[in-house]
């Protein structure tokens, strides 16, 4: 038992691939309790994610760490129905067409900056990508511009969830009322979070916004719950912080993986590129250009594919059932992991292999697919990613080329809540003629 924690917390994604190469689609761990299964069928994970859902909760360590910093906001609770109801129109289709437009703004932005470096400049990919993430985050969904708050929200958010991956690493931690380093950086990432989350509050409260749509901040204060009460202040803190979270670490992991791959692949990058000269223009591109942008778009679904920003989903089994032929009793923990689903050998050929276009011919089996995870906790920003990552991908690419500095290559990754290059990634940038 003792091995398999020292391995879970050395690289708990080698762990787990080791774990199904040797045992197969559902694997039990050697952990006492609760009994644990690693399941890699996709069958058997849409039973777990959709057809079976209800006797499936949130109630895991995985989730219980991410809620010392999300509270019980919409990700980590274990029953979501109501706060689904409550903050599904903020993700309404019609509202990505000005996501578009300012996600296109700040790429622009972005570009200006790296114009105005020396030619063949190395630049911070990942940073640039979680500043222009929270930014998006910000805006949309709270009418704020965050970037002022930029540098310290990310750090703030990084090391609030360092803490979480460590105690979702080991089967006993002390309570977060122990004042150990780890849980004093947790009170100031939570502090730093609660502060910018007044700061957006008080915003609303003072009466010089005038705004046109409905956002997360108007439906959380307007909102009324079953019993017909308004949200307490802690309810709209969680799901605030929640948003700023789930929504700008994946898009921003997402986008530096497609970039990577781009570097790493540079006549898939020209074909990107050729693409992107076709739609992009020195106007601001519009929701409806992100349909022409067919590879872009495929290039996002394949960087998905390989490294998926959340490549762990756990469940607890509130019964008895079967899953892959295997009996597993009430209680158990289910562990399903998107990055090992993708590589199924019987759903993908080639798996390892970056391959954009499997996305547009039409061969890709769906239901081995799940970066968004499936059911009725699938990912409520799914459509939001994908307008905020084609927009900046065709933005980005239209105007640089992307390559790693000498003696670079693709770098290894650090499996922490979302799936992160472990040095971060520098990229050398040529603007295009
Ligand atoms: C590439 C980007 C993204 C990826 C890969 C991603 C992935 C996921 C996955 C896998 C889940 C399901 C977790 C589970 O079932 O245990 C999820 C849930 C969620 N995501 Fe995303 N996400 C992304 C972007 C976003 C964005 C932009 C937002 C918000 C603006 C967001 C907000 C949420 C929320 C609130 C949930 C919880 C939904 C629920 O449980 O009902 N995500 N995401």
């Amino acid at each position: 038992m003792l091995p398999a924690f020292a391995a879970i917390r050395r690289n708990p994604l080698d762990y787990l691939h080791a774990i199904w190469r040797r045992y197969g689609d559902i694997a039990q761990f050697p952990i006492p309790r609760p009994p644990s299964y690693l399941l890699t069928d996709p069958v058997a994970v849409r039973r777990v994610l959709v057809d079976q859902a209800r006797h499936y909760t949130k109630d895991t360590l995985q989730y219980r760490a991410l809620a010392l910093v999300t509270g019980q906001g919409l990700l980590a609770s274990k029953d979501a129905r109501e706060q689904r109801r409550i903050l599904q129109p903020a993700f309404h289709p019609e509202r990505l067409a000005p996501l578009v437009v300012h996600v296109d703004y700040a790429g622009m932005q972005l570009a200006a900056q790296w114009h105005r470096l020396e030619s063949a400049s190395v630049v911070d990919i990942e940073s640039a990508m979680a500043k222009i993430a929270l930014e998006t985050v910000g805006h949309a969904l709270f009418g704020q511009d965050l970037s002022h708050d930029a540098e310290r929200l990310v750090s703030a958010t990084l090391d609030g969830l360092s803490v979480v991956i460590a105690r979702a690493r080991v089967p006993i931690a002390p309570p977060s009322w122990v004042p150990t380093p780890r849980n004093r950086q947790l009170r100031h990432a939570n502090a730093e979070l609660d502060g910018a989350v007044d700061r957006l509050l008080h915003s609303r409260t003072s009466p010089a916004v005038t705004r046109q749509t409905t956002d997360v901040l108007d439906l959380l204060m307007q909102a009324k719950d079953d019993s017909g009460s308004n949200l307490t202040a802690t309810q709209i803190r969680d799901e605030i912080v929640t948003m700023i979270v789930a929504g700008h670490e994946t898009v921003a992991s997402a986008m530096t993986w497609c970039l990577a791959l781009l570097a790493e692949h540079p006549e898939i990058q020209q074909r990107v590129q050729m693409e992107a000269d076709a739609v992009v223009t020195d106007q601001r591109l519009s929701i409806t250009d992100l349909s022409r942008l067919p590879l872009a778009r495929a290039v996002i679904d394949e960087s998905l594919r390989l490294y998926p920003p959340a490549w762990l989903i756990t469940r607890k089994a509130q019964i008895e059932d079967e899953l892959a032929q295997a009996r597993i009793p009430a209680g158990s923990l289910v562990i399903m992991s998107p990055y090992l689903v993708h590589r199924h050998p019987e759903y993908w050929t080639r798996p390892e292999q970056f391959n954009p276009d499997r996305f547009l011919d039409g061969s890709v089996d769906r239901s081995a697919y799940l970066p968004f995870g499936a059911g009725p906790r699938l990912c409520i920003g799914r459509d939001f990613a994908y307008a905020e990552a084609v927009a900046l991908l065709a933005r980005l690419t239209s105007q640089f080329s992307f390559a790693f500095p000498e003696g670079a290559g693709m770098p290894r990754f650090d499996p922490g809540v979302t799936m992160r290059p472990i040095d971060g990634l520098q990229l050398r940038i040529a603007p295009r003629g």
